[in-house]
């Protein structure tokens, strides 16, 4: 795919390959990893604009940020528009550039709240929501799936809608809410949002490799990629994206993700919060599910740098 600047609002992006929203990944340590590989932005998990109004403590740590972001993301989510206001204009929210509003979450307990994917049978309120933040001033995206089942397609409609209330980018994952995070994303329903909107529009779901990339690209024209799963395995997706050659060295990249979080939880949080994603870091190795067990077991970090460096040190 072509690496390309985008002007998104009142940012100029360095090129059009980002991190997706990731509820229990996207936190600063992971956000500085792949901003390191070479991602042009990267999101913070979807906040709940009710938690940040009454001052939820577990919100102030998911909004934690480094000076590694020099352009900060943040992902919203909710479904009045007079409240999510009120919470984008926070001291928490202050220093973010971009404020994503998510119209994609499939998970019941949000579904039936009336917020995330359940959204987009809702063109006016969400038009309206994006209308409201844009008095912020800030830069205001939209990350959304292209309807809630499969063949009631609702993405020309919802782009449009959004577009009007004046948002500055789209991320389209192209799967509707019923298909979860599994199936084909559907090109075509991307295409016609680029088609239907100025706005840049970018393109996400089933990215995991540049032949991935390209595919998806070259098929929906889209402006630029947003990778999730792909990059939660692999963050060198982002150099490799970049056309650089990579020599990924696993156990480094455990340590350095480690002393990440440690420079800001204290270590047992550390070593519970790392669990997760120890396991995709050493998928497809083998042995990779006797250190998962071990790893699962310890409450610090030295023991898990030692189980780690014996693993990787083995295989030399
Ligand atoms: C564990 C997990 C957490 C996610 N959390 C969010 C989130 O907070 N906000 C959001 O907009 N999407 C979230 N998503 C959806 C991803 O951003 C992305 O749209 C989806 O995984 C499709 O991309 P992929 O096929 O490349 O993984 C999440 C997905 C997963 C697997």
């Amino acid at each position: 795919m072509k690496l390309k600047s985008l002007k998104i609002g009142n940012i100029v992006t360095k090129n059009n390959i980002f991190l997706a929203p990731l509820a229990g990944f996207s936190d600063f340590a992971m956000r500085s990893i792949c901003l390191s590989y070479g991602a042009g932005l990267a999101f913070t998990e979807m906040v709940s604009c009710e938690g940040l109004l009454y001052n939820n403590e577990n919100t102030n740590d998911l909004l934690y940020t480094t000076d590694d972001e020099k352009i900060k993301c943040a992902q919203i989510f909710g479904n009045d528009p007079d409240v999510m206001r009120r919470a984008i204009e926070l001291p928490t929210l202050d220093k973010f550039d971009v404020i994503d509003v998510n119209f994609g979450c499939p998970m019941p307990k949000i579904f039936q709240n009336g917020e995330g994917s359940a959204l987009l049978d809702k063109p006016h309120l969400a038009q309206k929501i994006i209308s409201e933040l844009k008095k912020s001033g800030k830069t205001i995206t939209a990350k959304m799936r292209i309807g809630i089942t499969r063949g009631n397609y609702v993405t020309e409609d919802f782009v449009k809608a959004l577009e009007q209330g004046g948002v500055d980018m789209i991320t389209v994952h192209g799967r509707t809410r019923d298909m979860i995070y599994s199936g084909e994303p559907n090109y075509d329903e991307i295409y016609k949002a680029k088609r239907a909107v100025k706005v840049p529009v970018i393109a996400n779901g089933g990215i995991f490799s540049v032949e991935d990339a390209d595919k998806m690209t070259d098929n929906t024209g889209a402006d630029g990629i947003m990778l999730a799963r792909g990059a939660l395995e692999r963050p060198w997706l982002f150099s490799e994206l970049c056309g650089k050659e990579v020599e990924v060295d696993k156990k480094s990249l455990i340590y350095r993700h480690i002393d990440l979080l440690n420079t800001h939880f204290d270590d047992s949080t550390t070593a519970v919060l790392f669990r997760k994603q120890i396991c995709l870091y050493i998928k497809g190795e083998v042995g990779n599910v006797k250190l998962k067990d071990k790893i699962f077991k310890m409450k610090n970090t030295a023991d898990i740098k030692t189980a780690v460096g014996e693993f990787f040190d083995g295989k030399r």
